[in-house]
């Protein structure tokens, strides 16, 4: 038995009802480890479940949280060769959870933390990364040289993206929510102006127009899109024949304050993109669609994804912003406003 902190929610619907308590910790089971956590990786998924928004939440209380970097600390049985053992630096995923200062998980979510990263980069690591390679190689099927639309470029998912995206010499055409985050992808990774839209959604349309032309482009093969709302018909409908859209989340519909405004909602969720699949066959186009927690539902395929995504990760994750483990409401204030850039992280 030991002692932890952890942050609660007794149920979802408000962003206020987050309690840090201390709680007890029992000794971890078999094929489990027990790890101390350094530091967790936000995720925008953990607003939209603490907001009770998002349909994976557990029912009743829970601790957010799905993704987290370590050291083990103690086995719950003999491990098989190759297994972390008590002293290794681990980072792993869990299915809610993270928000604490230890945990107990199966070594089937853990993976070796790479040696020259940080806790906090290593916990940034796991979700985004496998979101980037899974949107846009499992699902997306990206082609060297491919023409692909990318919202949020500047955000967790988005820069893991444009690693992958670089590697295929794709030509990617960017968007971001603000002007600031455009200097960032300039500055910082070496975008032109003519590849990044700060999104204006009266006129979506006509800058992704802009865009495509400036790059010479007649179209797009891929279109990754976590935000949905009034830019997705607009990519939709300026994809090639063979072209695909992968959906992965709906950023429009985040709510500003600490509870969901229902009307809001209701009205924007009204007006979510429809397709025809009849007319997406003469159009020789696809809409794809994911929820990582099916993946953390395979466990034993996360060594080989794993593997897939080390090709993309020779350096560490952007770190945007490291709260205190203290301060996660105000940490996931910050990435609820939109203004975040990179990975925000909680430092235990
Ligand atoms: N399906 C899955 O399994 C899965 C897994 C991981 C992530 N996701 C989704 O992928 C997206 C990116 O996730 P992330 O964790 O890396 O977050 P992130 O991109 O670091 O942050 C979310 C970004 O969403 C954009 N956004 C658009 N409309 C917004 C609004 N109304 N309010 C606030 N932000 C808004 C903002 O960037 P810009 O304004 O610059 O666009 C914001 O920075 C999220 O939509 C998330 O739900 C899905």
């Amino acid at each position: 038995m030991d002692t932890r902190e952890v942050w609660r929610i007794p149920h979802a619907g408000s962003l206020r009802r987050l309690v840090r308590v201390a709680e007890s910790l029992p000794d971890p089971g078999p094929g489990e480890a027990r790890v101390r956590v350094r530091a967790i990786g936000l995720n925008f998924a953990d607003l939209f479940a603490c907001l009770g928004l998002y349909s994976a939440t557990p029912r009743g209380a829970f601790v957010p949280g799905l993704e987290f970097a370590g050291v083990v600390e103690a086995l719950g049985s003999a491990t098989e060769p190759g297994a972390p053992r008590p002293g290794a630096r681990v980072l792993g995923l869990t299915r809610f959870g993270a928000y604490a200062t230890a945990l107990n998980i199966d070594l089937r979510y853990l993976h070796p933390s790479p040696t020259d990263w940080d806790f906090a980069e290593a916990a940034a690591f796991p979700v985004q990364g496998l979101t980037a390679w899974y949107a846009l190689l499992e699902l997306g099927g990206l082609k060297r040289g491919a023409a692909v639309l990318l919202h949020s470029a500047a955000g967790g998912v988005g820069l893991n993206a444009l690693r992958i995206l670089a590697a295929q010499e794709a030509r990617v055409v960017a968007t971001v929510g603000r002007p600031a985050k455009r200097d960032f992808l300039m500055q910082r990774l070496g975008l032109s102006t003519d590849q990044i839209i700060v999104r204006d959604r009266r006129v979506f349309g006509r800058q992704l127009d802009g865009a495509l032309a400036a790059l010479g482009l007649d179209g797009l093969d891929l279109v990754l899109d976590a935000v949905a709302g009034p830019y997705f018909r607009p990519a939709y409908d300026r994809l090639r024949p063979g072209g695909r859209i992968v959906v992965y989340g709906a950023a429009d519909l985040m709510p500003k304050g600490a509870r969901p405004d229902y009307l809001r909602l209701a009205l924007r969720y009204r007006r979510r993109p429809r397709l025809d699949p009849l007319r997406m066959i003469a159009e020789n186009k696809s809409v794809m669609a994911f929820n990582l927690i099916w993946l953390w539902e395979q466990a034993d395929r996360l060594p080989r994804a794993y593997d897939q995504l080390a090709r993309f990760a020779d350096r560490p994750p952007l770190i945007g912003r490291r709260f205190r483990f203290a301060e996660a409401p105000a940490a996931l204030r910050h990435l609820q406003s939109g203004e975040s850039v990179g990975k925000v992280v909680l430092e235990v």
